[in-house]
């Protein structure tokens, strides 16, 4: 029976919950996530049913005007090789399109080789490699490898930029290698898209821009995570304001560090020094 695309309904729920409670070693999101993407504005959640049963899932969403984001794509297990999922991202292609939108942007883990090939056939163009990275905190300020586990202690603090300081921000960023890997994104909750001034403005409104010699970022407390959402620094201070960071963290009681940052190799290299887990990721675009 040939498949049918429709919204998702929240009696869909069990059903998506069935077949995703695998999808990865460490389970899956998608369920905690489902009501939330039913909900949102500007958005569409979409399930690929067979034979009455809820069997694919995928989650279109705009950013911008111009910005459409694409994720949460689970096909059953037994349904793969099927193109469903194809099927799921055209449709939501196309939504975005009616939406006015120019681009179409996702990501994947660099290991996700049935995801990064689907994106490339359906004609994804890769749009910069990330790192996500993360730390723990709980068990005190930074540890950097092999020098016994001793703090070596910050030497500079950060502290809020006020909005007036937003275009500073911005222009400290415009040409430098991390704009450049960044295709002149950033992740918003696990969302990338454009950086403009007004992000930068309205960080510093929330007391969320911080600056300090070595650059600038744009973190907050989500629950017990401190999540770093935008980070402007250059080769020779990364490590500074890496320990200027984790600093940061510790003083808003923060368990843990997160932040999702371009994948250039020095800044790979000052992550894993200072001891942060990372996962590279891929983000694909689409023109319209
Ligand atoms: C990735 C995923 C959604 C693909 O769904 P699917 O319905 O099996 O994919 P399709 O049948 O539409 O595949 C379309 C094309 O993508 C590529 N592809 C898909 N799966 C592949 C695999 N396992 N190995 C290599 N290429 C693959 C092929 O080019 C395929 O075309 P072909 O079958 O004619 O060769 C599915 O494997 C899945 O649910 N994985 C777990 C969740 C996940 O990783 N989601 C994406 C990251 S967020």
């Amino acid at each position: 029976m040939e498949p049918v695309l429709r919204p998702a309904r929240p009696e869909d729920k069990a059903a998506i919950a069935a077949f995703t409670q695998d999808t990865f070693p460490w389970g899956d999101y998608v369920t905690e996530r489902f009501d939330a993407w039913l909900a949102g504005p500007d958005a569409l959640a979409l399930v690929a049913e067979v034979d009455g049963a809820p069997v694919g899932l995928a989650h279109g969403a705009l950013l911008s005007p111009t910005e459409a984001w694409l994720r949460g794509l689970r096909v059953h297990p037994d349904h793969r090789r099927h193109r469903l999922g194809a099927a799921l991202l055209e449709h939501l292609i196309d939504w975005a399109a009616g939406r006015e939108a120019r681009v179409v942007r996702l990501s994947t883990e660099e290991w996700n080789e049935p995801a990064l090939r689907l994106f490339e056939s359906l004609g994804f163009r890769p749009a910069g490699s990330w790192l996500a990275a993360e730390r723990a905190l709980a068990s005190g300020p930074p540890q950097p490898r092999g020098n016994g586990g001793r703090r070596v202690p910050a030497s500079e603090r950060l502290t809020p930029a006020p909005p007036p300081d937003a275009d500073l921000a911005m222009v400290a960023w415009a040409g430098t290698s991390l704009e450049l890997a960044a295709h002149g994104l950033f992740a918003a909750d696990w969302a990338w898209r454009r950086l403009t001034l007004a992000d930068l403005e309205a960080a510093a409104r929330r007391r969320a821009l911080w600056q300090a010699p070595s650059g600038w970022a744009v973190g907050e407390m989500d629950e017990n995570t401190f999540q770093l959402s935008w980070l402007c620094t250059y080769p020779e201070d990364a490590r500074l304001m890496l320990r200027a960071l984790a600093d940061l963290a510790l003083r808003a009681e923060a368990d843990r560090l997160e932040m999702e940052v371009p994948n250039v190799d020095w800044l790979h290299d000052a992550l894993e020094t200072a001891g942060f887990e990372l996962h590279p990721l891929r983000v694909y675009a689409r023109a319209l």
